[in-house]
């Protein structure tokens, strides 16, 4: 099993998510461990050195990907000559590829300093991802792991934050086994069928898997923290935080529906 956490945004994390979420994967059977951005809230040295040592302490292989959180903000000069230093100090590339037992999970970088928020990937992006599922093992879940979705319910918050270069990788990598892609960024939870959603030429559904946030206060529009888990058969599973007792719950299909409504 998988489990995808997102938008954990060091410096405003609360500590009860952190410590249900390690006691989650003391009890069960977790694979690799994806975070899909925003590890922190404004890049900071001491945020990322936190980021790194709680997902240390899980004890998992794991892999990240930046998030607009993860670049400067206010510091202009690093934010266009060193955008990804501590990233990368902390992390390494910004793209990288964890291949376990069952998974494939592929990273790719949507995060430009020009933006604030939206998203981005290039044509050699594109290209390099389509080489990348190409030579990947046919039993493995393939997953792309980028920040910003690939799609949103309008009435939630619109397209603006999606890389516009989205249909055109879809079609390129419509024929190549691909699962889905795990994002975060609008703290929100969701699961959509980009096949339809595009009309693209496959009959295998991508999916386009949102993550809430995991661990931070900043949550949207009253959506509790949250993560998901995915099976070795591709079964996705939303969780999220309740307070009271300090533990994370799957959703039952009435409350996501509720979430989704909201
Ligand atoms: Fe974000």
């Amino acid at each position: 099993m998988l489990l995808h956490l997102s938008d954990l945004h060091f410096g405003t994390e609360k500590k009860p998510c952190l410590d249900a979420i390690r006691l989650f994967c003391q009890q069960n059977s977790i694979e690799a461990v994806v975070v899909s951005g925003d590890l922190t809230q404004r890049a900071r040295f001491s945020q990322f050195l936190a980021c790194k040592q709680f997902l240390q302490s899980l004890n998992l292989p794991y892999l990240v990907v930046p998030g607009n959180h993860d670049i400067p903000l206010y510091h202009v000069w690093k934010r266009i000559f060193y955008p990804f230093t501590f990233y990368e100090g902390f992390f390494g590339p910004t793209e990288q590829i964890l291949a376990t037992e069952n998974f494939y999970l592929i990273g790719l970088n949507s995060i430009r300093r020009r933006h604030h928020t939206k998203g981005e990937i290039s044509l050699a992006q594109i290209e390099r991802m389509n080489k990348v599922l190409k030579k990947a093992p046919k039993d493995a879940l393939k997953l792309v792991v980028v920040h910003q979705p690939f799609y949103t319910p309008s009435k939630a918050h619109g397209w603006k934050d999606c890389p516009k270069q989205a249909k055109i990788a879809l079609e390129r990598w419509a024929d190549m086994g691909l699962f889905g892609l795990l994002h975060g960024h609008l703290h929100h939870t969701g699961m959509y069928n980009l096949t339809q959603l595009f009309g693209l030429k496959t009959v295998q559904p991508i999916w386009d898997i949102h993550a809430g946030t995991a661990t931070s206060w900043r949550l949207r529009k009253h959506q509790p923290n949250s993560f998901n888990t995915i099976s070795e058969r591709g079964e996705v599973i939303h969780y999220y935080f309740h307070d009271q007792d300090n533990m994370f719950y799957p959703l039952t299909n009435a409350e996501l529906k509720t979430l989704h409504s909201l």
